[in-house]
């Protein structure tokens, strides 16, 4: 696991978000959705402010701080107008009871220790704040496709050949990554201190076909491969 694929494939990650219009759209539903009301907040793993700049633009969600490991990835985010500090979830200050809402988008697969960046984000949190903790369950269609892509070594394999997504995530950054279930998330998101759980999710097409269209976020965990776990301080 780690984040230095994202200073090597900065451009390409982009790049596939960019081709992939109706994933993009998909995702930042499920996001913005997740962020109604959300006050002052904290992205971590923030990438290139990709979802950042279209939250702000789209639906005047501001956020207020983002920390991100990846230099590359940064140096992006810093042409659209964000300043972001370079550390991992793990090692960074997130400070105390400062924020109204923590948003993980897409990097707990990176990290190595959830639990103890949950913990953070839990001290930065002010009573009633919340934490988002959003990525592609184990579980899920995409998860288990990018294990098979992961255990083949390559997207160039008969077993993937007319089931694979249209221009899948590129194998290096599915090399770093180490999906966890919903349910492993959850119970982490529990022993951190977070109570009244809620679920939304969404990518629910297979994944061969979800470049065909734009999904609204809905309810649940059971059948989405991006899937955002909510979690509030008491
Ligand atoms: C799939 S990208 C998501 C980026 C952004 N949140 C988005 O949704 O576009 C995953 C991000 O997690 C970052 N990352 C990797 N390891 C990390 C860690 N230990 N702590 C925080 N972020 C990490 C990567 O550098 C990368 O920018």
């Amino acid at each position: 696991m780690g984040y230095q694929a994202f200073d090597q494939y900065a451009s390409e990650y982009d790049a596939w978000f960019m081709e992939n219009g109706n994933v993009l759209e998909t995702e930042l539903r499920l996001v913005a959705a997740t962020l109604e009301n959300a006050g002052r907040i904290l992205s971590i793993g923030s990438g290139s402010a990709l979802f950042e700049k279209l939250l702000k633009d789209r639906y005047s969600i501001e956020v207020s701080r983002c920390i991100e490991p990846a230099e590359g990835m940064a140096a992006i985010a810093r042409k659209r107008g964000f300043e972001v500090e370079i550390n991992t979830a793990e090692e960074a200050d997130y400070g105390t009871s400062e924020f109204d809402t923590v948003l993980f988008n897409g990097c707990p697969c990176y990290m190595q220790d959830l639990g103890l960046a949950l913990r953070k984000a839990y001290a930065a949190l002010r009573p009633g704040g919340k934490v988002v903790v959003i990525d592609v369950p184990k579980e899920s269609p995409y998860g288990t496709i990018y294990n098979l892509a992961l255990a083949l070594g390559t997207w160039d394999h008969p077993l993937l050949e007319g089931c694979k997504p249209k221009d899948p995530y590129p194998i290096e950054l599915v090399r770093q990554a180490a999906w966890r279930t919903t349910a492993d998330k959850a119970a982490t998101m529990i022993d951190c201190g977070f109570t009244g759980l809620e679920y939304q999710q969404t990518l629910t097409l297979d994944p061969c076909y979800s470049y065909t269209l734009v999904e609204d976020p809905m309810p649940g965990h059971d059948r989405g491969s991006y899937v955002a776990i909510i979690g509030y301080k008491k």
